[in-house]
């Protein structure tokens, strides 16, 4: 299976206002993060979304909250190295991880925390942000100090950096330096071939849930990208882009080119549209088509780059 990137995998779940009587069937959905995932990194990804959908319907049978069942499955995912999110994020340009991640009820309540170090569940973070402050977003050291506050736990410096992270920033750096040397209009900042960025593709991860009370809850939570610059904040926390809730319409989590997705607010508009009356489906299709017209960075390009990076990146591999 091979999903390019930049094909956002999106969940989106509908329904209608639910004031009728009818017991409504539970479901959670979730995702493992867009990109051009290896053949060999697929097992382990089927194998942790599998886990992590487990652990949020789990929730949902025993009569759980569709935000329980959420948080649940997504901590599944950031625990487990085959994401990135939580352990096994992808690295910043200085090799360290910062993370991101936001969750929104249907009443509109959000969370959300950006640049968070240290903390093995962020979109734990985040919902305590919704649930314990006025406030809709914490950052950087502010955040790590309402973890503090709120008795959550830090985990040692570096302990969430995974070996296949490290590899990744090391290729990343590599095919920078590469690149500089043969085009000399490319600097250090210069965005990177989507191959390039994540070697072995890890992905963002997020879930959406329904439960038995008609409840909508949508969450994300992301390492961001690899070779980020120190201090960039992703879509993933940002309400509206990366996540979206409204419990008259629907939910969704978005994963792909981080920085265009924010651009386009795509979570929001997809929920827009759906309350104008498209289908998730269609709503989703048009908002992604749309992004993919105004902004190139969500479908496959760098061709003739591409090609030769993904040669070079395979030589990288081969001769380690
Ligand atoms: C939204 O729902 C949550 C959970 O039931 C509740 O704690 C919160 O106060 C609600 N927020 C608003 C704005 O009604
Ligand atoms: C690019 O960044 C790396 C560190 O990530 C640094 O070692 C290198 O000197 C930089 N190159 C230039 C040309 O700035
Ligand atoms: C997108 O690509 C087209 C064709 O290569 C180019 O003309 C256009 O300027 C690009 N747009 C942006 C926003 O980069």
């Amino acid at each position: 299976m091979c999903i390019k990137f930049g094909l956002l995998m999106l969940l989106a779940c509908s329904v209608g206002v639910c004031t009728f009587a009818t017991k409504i069937e539970p479901i959670v959905l979730v995702h493992g993060g867009a990109g051009d995932i290896p053949n060999m990194r697929v097992p382990v990804k089927f194998a942790g979304m599998k886990k992590s959908v487990k652990a949020g319907f789990d929730v949902l049978k025993a009569g759980g909250s569709a935000l329980d069942a959420v948080e649940a499955a997504i901590k599944v995912m950031e625990d487990d190295e085959a994401f990135n999110a939580g352990f096994g994020s992808v690295l910043n340009t200085d090799g360290e991880v910062e993370m991101d991640a936001s969750v929104m009820l249907g009443n509109l309540s959000a969370g959300a925390v950006s640049i968070v170090r240290d903390i093995a569940h962020p979109i734990s973070l985040a919902r305590l942000v919704m649930e314990k402050t006025p406030h809709v977003m914490f950052a950087g050291s502010g955040a790590n100090r309402f973890a503090k506050e709120q008795g959550v736990p830090t985990v040692p410096p570096g302990s969430l950096v995974s070996p296949s992270a490290k590899f990744s920033l090391d290729v990343f750096k590599r095919v920078q330096a590469w690149r500089m040397e043969t085009d000399h209009t490319i600097t250090n900042s210069s965005d990177t071939p989507t191959e390039v960025k994540n070697p072995g593709d890890v992905g963002t991860v997020g879930a959406v849930a329904i439960d038995a009370n008609g409840n909508l809850v949508a969450g994300t939570s992301t390492g961001g990208t690899n070779g980020k610059m120190v201090g960039r904040v992703s879509d993933t926390s940002m309400i509206g882009s990366g996540t979206y809730c409204d419990g008259d319409v629907g939910a969704v989590s978005t994963t792909g080119h981080g920085d265009t997705i924010a651009k386009v607010c795509l979570a929001h508009s997809i929920i827009k549209e759906m309350e104008h009356g498209k289908s998730a489906q269609e709503a989703a299709k048009h908002c992604i088509d749309k992004m993919t017209s105004r902004l190139n960075h969500t479908a496959v390009e760098w061709d003739g780059l591409t090609k030769k990076v993904t040669r070079y990146s395979q030589e990288l591999n081969t001769t380690k």
